[in-house]
């Protein structure tokens, strides 16, 4: 089997334009010439029977709509070809869109316990009812089936606990089972999905080194990016993600790990690389791509 990859949403928490946001790209939809828009967080594999997504993010009913492939197929009344959902985090970009899919269709909702924990706390989830949506608990370095031809491993990456759960005090790159990798094998080919990174480790070095296919976060260009722009007092540390440029970002980080195609996701809306300027022309010179809705990837 193939294994296909449509991205649903390249976007961050807020997505692009962001409601509230007069930053240059958002401000281009209010004002001037717009750039192409962007949904929030989330990625659809598959390719044989049914599709997995990973991540369900506010913007799902839009994303279903946009993708053939997510349709209720011919012959049942109700139906959708969606068999799993599984999650890398607790925020609200990657779990929302769960409300949006409450009317008595089964699936699968696979997370780690942590990260279960934080829907299970959250009474208003109760709005999936159990009798159709199955809650499945899944192991850190655990190999499990994820949807008919693909099988996925969970794998800590340094973040954070969503933000609706932060304390006084947050450690932004804990390595545990509240942020996760997700490694996707099809047919012995390997495929890496880490939207939320804060920071690159040995361990994750070793494990991503010489990949088909990547997909990793692109939060922010700079770290200081939401502040350099006014529009927030947080760095990209601070929220739990890596920056793409210069020292230390993920650019140079992933430079010498040699993975055949690496494409940014989870890009907040402030990043500069949604424009066609010198922050974009220099992560595509470095071999990333900049992923956007709708992009299809195979294996
Ligand atoms: C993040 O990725 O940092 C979160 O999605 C932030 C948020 O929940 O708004
Ligand atoms: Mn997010």
């Amino acid at each position: 089997m193939t294994l296909r990859a449509l991205i649903l949403g390249a976007a961050a928490g807020g997505g692009l334009p962001q409601w509230n946001c007069n930053a240059p790209n958002s401000a281009s939809f209010w004002r001037g010439t717009p750039l192409t828009p962007a949904t929030q967080s989330s990625l659809a594999v598959g390719g044989g029977e049914g599709w997995a997504l990973l991540n369900c993010s506010p913007d799902i009913r839009q994303q279903i709509i946009a993708t053939p492939a997510l349709h209720p197929r011919v012959g049942a009344l109700r139906d959708t070809p969606i068999h799993s959902i599984l999650l890398t985090n607790g925020d609200v970009d990657h779990i929302a869109g769960l409300l949006t899919l409450r009317e008595g269709t089964p699936f699968r909702l696979l997370a780690t316990n942590e990260i279960l924990n934080v829907i299970a706390e959250n009474p208003i989830f109760n709005a999936l009812d159990p009798a159709f949506v199955t809650r499945e608990v899944v192991a850190l370095e655990t190999p499990f089936a994820l949807v008919p031809g693909v099988t996925a491993t969970l794998f800590a990456v340094p973040g954070k606990v969503p933000l609706f759960m932060e304390g006084d005090v947050v450690e932004t790159d804990l390595m545990g089972e509240q942020t996760v990798g997700v490694e996707l094998t099809s047919d012995g080919k390997t495929a890496f999905y880490i939207p939320g990174c804060a920071r690159m480790v040995p361990s994750l070095e070793d494990r991503i080194r010489g990949a088909a296919l990547l997909f990793f976060d692109g939060t922010v260009w700079t770290d200081d990016e939401m502040i350099r722009e006014g529009v927030g007092q947080k760095t990209g540390a601070r929220m739990g993600h890596m920056y793409m440029s210069g020292p230390g970002g993920s650019i140079e980080a992933l430079a010498p790990l040699d993975i055949a195609r690496k494409i940014y996701v989870h890009i907040n809306n402030t990043n500069p690389v949604w424009r066609h300027g010198p922050e974009r022309a220099e992560a595509e010179a470095q071999g990333w791509e900049i992923g956007y809705d709708s992009m299809e990837v195979t294996l």
